[in-house]
């Protein structure tokens, strides 16, 4: 007999069905041209799925939202409900991997999840067009839900990533040092996908909107915390514990959290940041006063306090005796405190 307050590895409540959803993305990313479906199949691989943390966070969203307390864990697998939600998961999932195909292009990077990236195995051409099939792929699975209002949110969302991106590449100088553009931008670039999709699962459940601004407000606060800690283990992570570039950041000339934390006790960062760490001694002055300053810990506690939002909106949600519904509620917690513990 477990209770709910006992601790649950998250991953492990869901994993039977990660894998179902794991197995249907590979279905659903095939091509007929042998180049294109190579290319585009290329992050499903076994090995290299990554986290599955989206999928894994949607599907305990759906049951942490569940009305009936009498369901059990098997049935629910081959619930109508749940089938449409998982699709959700694999929908999210799929824009994931092509704005991460798409975001590998702009950044030049050649390595991602431990392997090398599309772009640097087969070329920028290639991995731009394997994204847009992906999200081609997408948007077939997300019309066949027959919703509307899901279809108008995760559009938005692709709407906000594009967004994003364009905010982070071509800042105007009044912006630079700015940091709410700096969360704005990241809640379009990174927190849209999760807090959309986690309103996605809530709208397929029919849940009323206060219910629904919850689930969002999960997803849009677990969203700017997890982005928040990536800013900052750009600066103390490794190439080779990340499974990406580090460092990557400022050698794009690209302002985070650390920076403009830092900014404060160094006013000589700011012409730095004006001119794009444009140097090799750019970049390390820029480093070397941001692993001086408070900007990391600063960083870190902006992300906490992300995270205990997320967890608030978990722990208003309409009270519900099922263990199983209290156990998955206590997995997204768990996962909020994760996330800004994560070190990769
Ligand atoms: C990763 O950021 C990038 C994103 C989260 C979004 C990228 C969005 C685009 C490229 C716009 C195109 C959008 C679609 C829908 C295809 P990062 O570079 O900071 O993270 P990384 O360290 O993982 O590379
Ligand atoms: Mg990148
Ligand atoms: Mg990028």
């Amino acid at each position: 007999f477990m209770s709910a307050q006992e601790k649950v590895d998250p991953f492990s409540l869901v994993a039977d069905e990660l894998q179902v959803v794991a197995n249907r993305l590979r279905s659903m990313v095939t091509a007929e041209v042998p180049v294109l479906a190579m290319a585009a199949e290329y992050f499903f691989k076994l090995g290299v799925e990554g986290k599955r943390f989206r999928p894994m966070v949607l599907l305990l969203m759906s049951t942490s939202l569940m009305t009936s307390p009498s369901h059990g864990l098997q049935d629910l697998i081959f619930d109508d409900l749940r089938l449409r939600q998982q699709r959700i998961a694999e929908i999210t999932e799929m824009i994931h991997v092509a704005s991460l195909l798409h975001d590998d292009v702009l950044d030049h990077a050649d390595t991602r999840r431990g392997i090398s990236s599309l772009n640097h195995v087969m070329g920028n051409k290639l991995a731009v067009l394997a994204g847009d099939f992906l999200l081609a792929r997408a948007s077939v699975a997300l019309a066949s839900l027959r919703n509307t209002e899901v279809v108008e949110l995760l559009s938005q969302v692709l709407e906000h990533l594009v967004t994003g991106e364009i905010m982070q590449l071509s800042v105007e100088d009044k912006d630079m040092s700015n940091m709410d553009y700096y969360m704005q931008k990241t809640f379009y670039k990174t927190a849209s996908l999760m807090a959309n999709s986690c309103k996605a699962i809530a709208v397929l459940a029919g849940q009323p909107e206060d219910v629904a601004l919850l689930a969002f407000n999960y997803g849009r606060h677990l969203g700017l915390a997890y982005q928040l800690v990536d800013d900052a283990l750009d600066y103390t992570g490794t190439t080779k514990t990340l499974g990406k570039p580090a460092l990557s950041d400022l050698g794009q000339g690209i302002v985070t959290a650390p920076v403009l934390f830092a900014l404060k006790e160094f006013p000589e960062m700011s012409k730095l940041i004006q001119r794009k760490f444009k140097t090799v001694t750019d970049i390390n002055q820029a480093v070397e006063m941001v692993k001086e300053s408070r900007g990391i810990a600063q960083t870190h506690a902006l992300a906490a306090e992300h995270a205990r939002k997320a967890v608030d909106a978990i722990a208003n949600l309409p009270p519900n005796p099922s263990l199983h519904v209290q156990q998955c509620r206590r997995a997204l917690i768990d996962i909020a405190h994760q996330v800004i513990t994560r070190s990769k």
